[in-house]
Formats: C-alpha cells, structure tokens, sequence
C-alpha cells in the first residue's frame, strides 16, 4: 500500500505499522484505539487506520501549525485540496508560505497548509528552519517541486478526510496527552524527538529533564499497551533498561532522511513483541 502520510517526515514510521500491526494481534489489543502522541505525520497511525487495522485513531502533536495542518486535511479537505492544485512552486511562494507559517497572527488553515507547503518542498521535509530542495538559486538537480506531486496529495489527504470521524486530533503537549490518555484502553504509539538530534529537527522544548519525565510517566503506565521509539543512547537505556524491556532495531531510511546511529524499540514487560 501507498504511503498514507501526505507528510515527508524525518524519521517517520510508517515502516513500522506491520511490526505494530503484529505486536496488537499478538497481544490482543486489535480492537484498541491507536494514539500518536508525539504524531507529526502520524504515518503509523493512519497506515493502521487505511488498512481497517485500527478502527480509530488520536493524533496529538504540540506542535501548533503540525495541528492546523491535521485540522485543516479533516475539516477543510477541498479547500485544502484545491490550494496543493493551484499552489506555484517557486521560490517567491515559498518565502510568502515561510512568512504565513511563522507569523502569530496567520489563521489556522493558513497555517496549516504553510506548514504543508514548507514539508514538501524543504529538504529533507524538516519545516522549522529547513531550506527548500535546490537551494534558494534553484541550481541543484531536484528543484522545489520534487517532491510536490500534486494529484498524488490531493488524493491522499481526500482519503484522510472520509475518515475523519475516526480522526480525533489535539495539540496537547505529548506527557501531558499521555497521562490523559494512557490509563484508558488505548494503544500508544509513542516517538519523542530524540533524546540527542531532536532539537534539530522539530519545533519543542523537550530537554533531558523532559525524557526523565515522559520515563517516570510511562514507568507509572507500564500495564498499560505502549510502544516507544528513541535514539540508542546510555541516557535513554539508564532510564528505561530497569523497568522495561529495551531493544534494538533497524529502519531502512530513504538517503536524504537517513538518521545517524541506531534505534531501540521500548515496551512495558509484559508486552509480546516479534523476535527481531
Ligand atoms: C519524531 S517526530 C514524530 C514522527 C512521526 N512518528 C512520524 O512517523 O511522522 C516528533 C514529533 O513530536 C512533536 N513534538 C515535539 N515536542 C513535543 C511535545 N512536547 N509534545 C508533543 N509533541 C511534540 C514534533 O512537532 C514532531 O512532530
């Protein structure tokens, strides 16, 4: 199946939707609502959700313009649909879109699909200071629109938007959204910027005081179903490596998204999880 996400993220997880698909069979918790708190594009969440693998979903991202941009696919599909039709693609636009995403006062679907804009034709889909594709003189071989395949989006936030009842979006912060959700029946699927490249990548405020927290959050949720994603770092396997079970595994990164080092896999103890 085609990538559900009209996002280009880094780090993104739609690889991972078979190995959770399997982990939910495995352990019984198919029927279970699947949460994103830390969603940006949310590319788990809505392969489960296309597929029927999870009949409902919670995408959460502090984020503001990653909200509006949400909101704006499941409320204002067409509109949305027809400015990613209309849109130019040069450099003029992309400024004027720069200026619309950063701006306090722009409104929410403006917002929103500035954000959009920036995640298709910046390098790498990273939103917060990244350059577009071709540099600002448009002299590299991929040019700003390569990545901006028009029809192809139209019809991937359309099919978002017929879900949209099973949809249900916030902008809460993600421990914040965690303790509100986590001690009902939901499934988490939950991948913190990194402990060590994420303040790079992504517009928060999550420092190592932040991780510790979420940790002590989860550690209080650990009979409760949640898969949790990091970089392999000592920090990230002193917090957890205790209490939880703690393993590697490997992502095939496209070369432009390719991220440095490994990953590990954290689940609550009681969780069966596929051998490696
Ligand atoms: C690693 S990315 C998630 C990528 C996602 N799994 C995917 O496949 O696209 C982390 C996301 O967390 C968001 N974020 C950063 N700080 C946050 C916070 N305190 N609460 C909730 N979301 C936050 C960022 O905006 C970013 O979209």
């Amino acid at each position: 199946m085609r990538t559900a996400s009209p996002l280009r993220y880094p780090g993104g997880k739609a690889t991972l939707s078979g190995l959770l698909t399997d982990i939910r069979r495995m352990n019984c918790l198919g029927a279970m609502p699947f949460a994103e708190p830390f969603a940006g594009g949310a590319g788990a969440a809505l392969t489960l959700l296309l597929r029927e693998e999870a009949r409902s979903i919670l995408i959460n991202d502090a984020d503001p313009a990653i909200a509006d941009l949400w909101w704006s696919i499941v409320h204002c599909s067409e509109e949305f649909g027809d400015k990613i039709e209309t849109i130019p693609l040069t450099i003029e636009e992309w400024t004027t879109q720069r200026e619309v995403y950063r701006s306090p006062s722009s409104g929410r679907f403006d917002r929103g699909f500035a954000a959009f804009y920036l995640n298709r034709t910046n390098r790498s889909g990273v939103i917060v200071n990244g350059g577009p594709i071709g540099g600002h003189e448009q002299q590299g071989k991929w040019k700003i629109d390569a990545r901006f395949n028009r029809k192809d989006l139209v019809e991937r936030c359309k099919r978002i938007s017929e879900y949209g009842s099973r949809i249900a979006l916030s902008d809460d912060d993600g421990r914040t959204f965690v303790e509100r959700v986590g001690s009902s029946d939901v499934f988490m699927f939950i991948d913190p910027p990194y402990f060590e490249k994420g303040p790079l990548l992504y517009l928060n405020g999550i420092d190592s005081d932040y991780h510790g927290a979420l940790a002590g959050t989860l550690h209080r949720r650990e009979s409760q179903p949640w898969v949790l994603t990091y970089d392999d770092c000592s920090e990230i396997r002193a917090l957890y490596e205790p209490w939880a079970c703690v393993r590697p595994y490997s992502l095939r990164y496209s070369a432009a998204e390719r991220r440095d080092g490994k990953e590990v896999m954290i689940t609550p103890r009681w969780m069966t999880v596929p051998a490696a």
